[in-house]
């Protein structure tokens, strides 16, 4: 009999940036969902990759001193090895450099130009010339300035390809409307239905301002735009237009699984594209949230991005994956913290689940030698316990349908409850005194036994290396996988008379106290590294002439609330007054900065630190964990350049 399909995908990502615990969420999130319908009898079929072309990547090479594609195969790399260690278990990694996702993109351009959805036409925008980017008038400063380097941008016009977007809209609306799985969760859904309804404008598919990307058939001065590039990534790595592809029948996809910040690229730009070419929209797409990190944005300029490499040497794989997935609901921005991870650790995972394997394992090899016990004199406890079983594998099933990962993961905790309040309540140590109940003491036991095999199946999806332990200590060795959901739901499975395996503790207690101020003095000795690292890279003068530092006299200056490090600074520029966060409460009173002209760094990106706007860097010399603001004369005037 054919299995049913099932195709899931993550973003693909790019690879001007190193992963981080974001990345690690929406694939960990995808891994789940394979394995779990892998479990429960389906063929499935699991997709991530890289998407490596585009302005981006070319820029981040050109500042490494390396060939895109140099830089693309480093990435990806880090990312492969990153997905080995976090268990993930993906059919295809696609690299939107294969060659054979070139050729389908070009043949996704033929088919949609002669479709007669692509003309050529004039692409209008305000161009950087030293970022050498394309900004929309609703992305510039004031003063048409560019938001990366706030130098003056021009408006330039260039010859592109545009897609006739807009000729979808009534189709897309409509589609969206009569399938409500289409955007998840609903929020979104009535977000992207706003956003069609405003109106759909004509896209821009091709640039002629840079190079590395896939050429536009039959007119080469020009690159295809990186969404239609990577989004095709998705029909690409299933050699949709190849004749005797085997992979198509994973067409549609069941779920894209993205953050929502790529949701609009993914819900519109996609399907307009696959309705140009008569191809099926995927079932869903499902828009999960942002984490920030205790309580900031992650971002590589605050160096506050968790590098999940790290996380799971200190803490250990399968506690990772729970954690992502347990404390925030997907769908909701999340906050990481260390004092969150460490206590769930220690309630779910130590307390809850491993002290139940312990403990009943512990009686098996007191009372019975480590023999499997049998069933043998059942008691209502023990069949009201197997109902809440059956009845957890479909709360799961419903849960996990609709990517309610956390849900899940309550019901399945519910579970583990249940299994120690049965072991209190038929306290198999008050039936071990006597020998009349040793019937009943195996029936009891067998349960517990039963119902942590069923845990381990439960579990298996979020936590395979855990489930794959507890297996072995229960001395079970069929595999996990099961032909269908009726398979995987059936209670005593366990097989009885075999010994039971070595009992070791699967998740030991963690000293919160101890692991947090060890994370601060390795911090601490990053950061040091990394100050001494940066003085020996030298760099040329045009280089450092891209920093823009200015004096600043100090105007206003109080504490940030609920913030022991942050200062809110009201800056004087000369022509211009700045709003500043500036990290240095933990030296300065407010009172004693009013006044004071200092060196701030004019040119720096605007950034939100504890919910406020930052725009720019006051400089201070670092004396272990003192700072020192760079002090200048009273005559210096402010907005006076420093060189
Ligand atoms: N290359 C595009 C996707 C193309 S898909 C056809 C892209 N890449 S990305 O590397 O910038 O982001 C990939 C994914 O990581 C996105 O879904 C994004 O939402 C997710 N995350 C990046 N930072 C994140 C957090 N801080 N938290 C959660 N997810 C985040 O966009």
């Amino acid at each position: 009999m054919n299995k049913p399909t099932f195709y899931v995908t993550t973003p693909i990502y790019y690879v001007n940036d190193v992963p981080h615990i974001g990345h690690a969420y929406t694939t960990v999130a995808c891994d789940i969902i394979s394995r779990y319908k892998r479990l429960s009898g389906y063929d499935v079929f699991f997709l991530t990759g890289t998407d490596e072309h585009g302005q981006k990547i070319e820029q981040a090479a050109q500042q490494k001193g390396m060939t895109p594609k140099e830089l693309a195969d480093s990435v990806v790399q880090r990312y492969k090895n990153l997905w080995e260690k976090l268990n993930i278990s993906n059919n295809h990694f696609i690299r939107t450099t294969d060659e054979s996702h070139k050729k389908t993109v070009q043949e996704v351009f033929k088919r949609m130009q002669e479709n007669g959805d692509i003309y050529l036409d004039e692409y209008e925008g305000w161009y950087c010339t030293p970022c050498e980017t394309y900004w929309t008038e609703t992305q510039l400063l004031d003063g048409n300035c560019c938001p990366s380097c706030r130098r003056e941008t021009t408006k330039l016009k260039e010859p592109s390809y545009f897609f006739n977007m807009s000729k979808y809209q009534e189709k897309l609306l409509k589609h969206i409307e009569e399938n409500p799985d289409f955007i998840k969760p609903a929020s979104r859904r009535n977000e992207i239905i706003a956003f069609i309804k405003e109106g759909l404008r004509n896209l821009s598919v091709s640039r002629v301002s840079f190079k590395w990307g896939i050429p536009v058939p039959g007119d080469e001065k020009h690159v295809i735009y990186v969404w239609i590039d990577a989004l095709t990534n998705y029909i690409s790595a299933l050699n949709y237009f190849e004749a005797n592809s085997e992979l198509k029948k994973y067409w549609p996809a069941d779920f894209h699984v993205v953050g929502k910040d790529i949701l609009r690229f993914h819900t519109v730009y996609w399907p307009t594209m696959l309705m140009s070419l008569g191809i099926d929209l995927p079932k869903s797409i499902f828009a999960h949230g942002w984490w920030t990190v205790e309580g900031q944005k992650m971002s590589k300029s605050l160096g506050n991005a968790i590098d999940p490499n790290w996380l799971i040497e200190k803490f250990g794989v399968d506690p990772i994956r729970y954690f992502l997935m347990r404390e925030v609901p997907f769908g909701l921005d999340g906050d990481f913290s260390f004092k969150a991870l460490i206590h769930r650790i220690n309630s779910d995972l130590a307390n809850d689940l491993g002290n139940l394997l312990n403990r009943t394992l512990g009686m098996v090899k007191r009372y019975f030698n480590g023999d499997i016990p049998a069933y043998k004199v059942e008691d209502t406890v023990d069949v009201e316990l197997f109902k809440k079983i059956e009845d957890t594998f479909d709360n799961v099933e419903l849960h996990l349908k609709d990517l309610a990962f956390n849900k899940a993961l309550i019901a399945i905790w519910e579970l583990v409850s249940a299994l120690n309040k049965y072991i209190d309540t038929t306290a198999p140590w008050a039936l071990a005194k006597d020998k009349e109940n040793r019937d009943r003491l195996e029936t009891v036991l067998y349960t517990s036994m039963d119902g942590i095999r069923a845990l381990s199946l439960l579990i298996y999806p979020f936590m395979p290396d855990t489930a794959i332990k507890i297996r072995e200590q229960l001395n079970i060795t069929e595999p996990v996988e099961k032909n269908s959901f009726e398979e995987l739901k059936r209670v005593k499975q366990l097989k009885a008379g075999g010994k039971i395996g070595e009992v070791t503790p699967i998740f030991p207690r963690l000293d919160e106290n101890e692991i947090i101020d060890n994370i601060k003095s390795e911090n601490k000795k990053d950061e040091d590294k990394n100050n001494n690292d940066k003085a020996v890279e030298l760099i040329d003068f045009a280089h450092f002439m891209t920093v823009q530092i200015k004096a600043g006299k100090i105007i206003e200056a109080e504490k940030v609330e609920k913030s022991e490090k942050l200062l809110k600074l009201k800056v004087d520029l000369g022509q211009e007054t700045r709003q500043i966060i500036a990290g240095i409460a933990k030296s300065y009173l407010p009172g004693d900065l009013v006044g004071k002209t200092v060196a701030v760094v004019a040119n720096l990106k605007p950034a939100k630190l504890m919910g406020l706007m930052s725009e720019g860097m006051v400089l201070a010399a670092a004396i272990g964990h003192k700072h020192r603001v760079l002090e200048l004369p009273d005559e210096v005037a402010p907005g006076t350049i420093i060189k």
